[in-house]
């Protein structure tokens, strides 16, 4: 884990600077990394489907391999990868923080250094809370190391997730894919980094993957069920899927959340923004039954309990609570709430900015002692 995260670092010293740059530096570092994964797009297989791939900037290089060709002409190809390049360099600034551009529906949060910043850091405390395991899921170190094994990681973001399963399965490919150019440049050899909208039809061979998995994509997927369903199409037999969140909303056993919380409000205010946004906060708790509609098998539900601040008695999660306290502290209250709140809500930031004031006084405070739910599913498609 250290790992990855000193590779970001030295990566985007250079490459996430700005959009422009990460895009731009992203995009061709992949031809240095994507040869050895093979991501299923294009080649010719019983599980073809319809490759045309409109929307995906695929970030490999497809200069002598077939199986990568995605079947068309190369002037087509160059211009619809330069205006795609384009619109994935843009990004929007809103009121001082930049977000993507590029997907079919606005996402809520930044994708800016500081944002970065704090996708790694939540890498690190998921980390922890579940005991140095990268999944849940019973899958077999065995099924995910064969040298076809084929992990699919859905909004990847920094990819600090799918670097450390790429180093800890090295005969596997992992795909990390995301509709912000916001990966490293240096990656083991068995990862890749794609720019895709998820909510899109996905452009990958059926039965193709061994894991697909994603993990905090609140504000990014709509459309739960059908991400599900298109898991379970490109998943192989056997195949799992794993999907992870936290599940906002302040919650304690010992009654120490004062009465009039500002940290109640901040939490009442960002499932009002996703609600508005048709993307709500607790949609984490119908994956189980979504999964089962799919057909997977095996499905399993499993919350943990994630402390605000350094209260709990085990060593272990006063970390994690010191982590989650941090994150807080540190832009994760304005990470959720400054796009929602200024653009879906029409509130003035300055205004949001007294909200929060009050809510990381209790933030701080070690009598209070709150949690929130860390939600994850994972299912198994039949053999
Ligand atoms: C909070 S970050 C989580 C990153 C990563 N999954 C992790 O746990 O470290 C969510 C990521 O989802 C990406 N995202 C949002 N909407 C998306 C979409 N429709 N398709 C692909 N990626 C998306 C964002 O750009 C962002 O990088």
């Amino acid at each position: 884990m250290q790992q990855a995260q000193a590779v970001r670092r030295s990566a985007t010293a250079e490459a996430a600077a700005s959009t422009t740059e990460s895009s731009a530096a992203s995009l061709a570092s992949t031809a240095q990394v994507g040869s050895a994964v093979d991501s299923g797009i294009g080649s010719s297989s019983e599980y073809d489907q319809d490759n045309s791939g409109h929307h995906l900037l695929h970030a490999q290089d497809d200069t002598s391999d077939a199986s990568t060709d995605e079947g068309y002409a190369d002037s087509d190809a160059s211009s619809f990868l330069s205006s795609i390049l384009s619109e994935v360099r843009r990004g929007v600034e809103i009121e001082g923080r930049l977000y993507p551009s590029y997907g079919k529906h606005d996402y809520g949060m930044p994708i800016d250094e500081k944002e970065l910043d704090r996708n790694d850091l939540q890498h690190h405390k998921y980390s922890l809370l579940l005991k140095d395991r990268l999944f849940v899921a019973p899958i077999s170190e065995e099924q995910l190391n064969t040298g076809n094994s084929r992990i699919l990681d859905l909004g990847t973001g920094t990819g600090i997730w799918a670097i450390d399963m790429a180093d800890k399965f090295p005969h596997a490919e992992i795909i990390g894919v995301d509709i912000a150019a916001t990966q490293p440049s240096f990656v083991p050899p068995n990862c890749v980094f794609e720019i895709d909208d998820v909510e899109e039809d996905w452009p990958y061979r059926q039965a193709h993957f061994d894991f697909v998995h994603g993990r905090d994509l609140m504000t990014a997927v709509r459309d739960w069920p059908r991400l599900i369903s298109q898991a379970y199409t490109h998943l192989k037999p056997g195949g799992w899927i794993q999907l992870a969140s936290t599940i906002p909303g302040a919650l304690t056993d010992d009654d120490t959340i004062p009465p009039n919380s500002g940290y109640v409000e901040a939490g009442r205010l960002y499932y009002e923004v996703a609600q508005k946004m048709g993307a709500p906060l607790d949609a984490p708790r119908g994956w189980a039954e979504q999964m089962r509609s799919a057909g997977f098998s095996n499905v399993q539900d499993e919350v943990y309990k994630l402390p605000m601040g350094p209260w709990p008695r085990s060593k272990r999660l006063r970390t994690v609570g010191k982590l989650e306290q941090i994150m807080i502290l540190d832009g994760g209250f304005e990470a959720y709430l400054l796009r929602g709140y200024t653009q879906v809500l029409g509130g003035r930031a300055e205004d949001l900015q007294i909200i929060l004031a009050l809510a990381k006084r209790e933030v701080r405070d070690p009598n209070v002692h709150t949690y929130v739910h860390f939600h994850i599913t994972y299912g198994q498609k039949p053999l």
